[in-house]
């Protein structure tokens, strides 16, 4: 859907097309963790990856739950912004030589990837119960949790150990 198509005419056609935005992230996402749990070294950082890769899983799950509910269909919509962050993290963890300087560029990746999760979640849980779906929010509400208590794992992961290992 290109932005100058003006196929997206109301407030319902916007949140429906960042619903699609976010569905082919989480594609995209479940791709990549696989990868990334690869690359750790670190067993909490890998556990944490395979962990976020289940629940991704969920995350698609919930999307397709939503696009029912919502009478439309489950459909992707390419996302620049998600390709470009995932480049961004397969190119970084291809140059790093040191294992614990590695650890340290995944999880700065994979905050990234949150980060980018929580504006869209924030975003499409207001949106939903702007249009008076409250039902569809509390489902959208379940996966910003999830990426919320994701960053702050990697936060926590990162400033306990990572970066104190990486700088050594
Ligand atoms: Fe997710
Ligand atoms: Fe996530």
């Amino acid at each position: 859907m290109g932005l100058f198509t003006k196929d997206i005419k109301t407030m319902d056609d916007l949140f429906v097309h960042t619903l699609r935005d976010i569905y082919y992230a989480e594609q995209q996402i479940e791709k990549n963790l696989p990868k990334m749990a690869e690359k750790a070294t670190n067993t909490e950082l890998k556990q944490g990856f395979e962990m976020h890769l289940e629940e991704t899983r969920g995350h698609i799950e919930r999307l397709e739950q939503v696009f029912e509910m919502h009478g439309v269909k489950a459909k992707a919509v390419r996302c620049p912004a998600i390709d470009g962050i995932l480049e961004e993290a397969n190119e970084i963890a291809g140059d790093v030589a040191d294992e614990q300087v590695l650890d340290a560029a995944l999880i700065a990746a994979a905050q990234a990837v949150e980060h980018y999760e929580i504006t869209r979640y924030g975003t499409l849980v207001e949106w939903a119960k702007k249009l008076g779906r409250t039902d569809c929010a509390s489902v959208l509400e379940k996966n910003l949790k999830e990426e919320v208590a994701t960053d702050k794992k990697l936060t926590g992961l990162a400033e306990r150990k990572i970066n104190l290992l990486a700088a050594e």
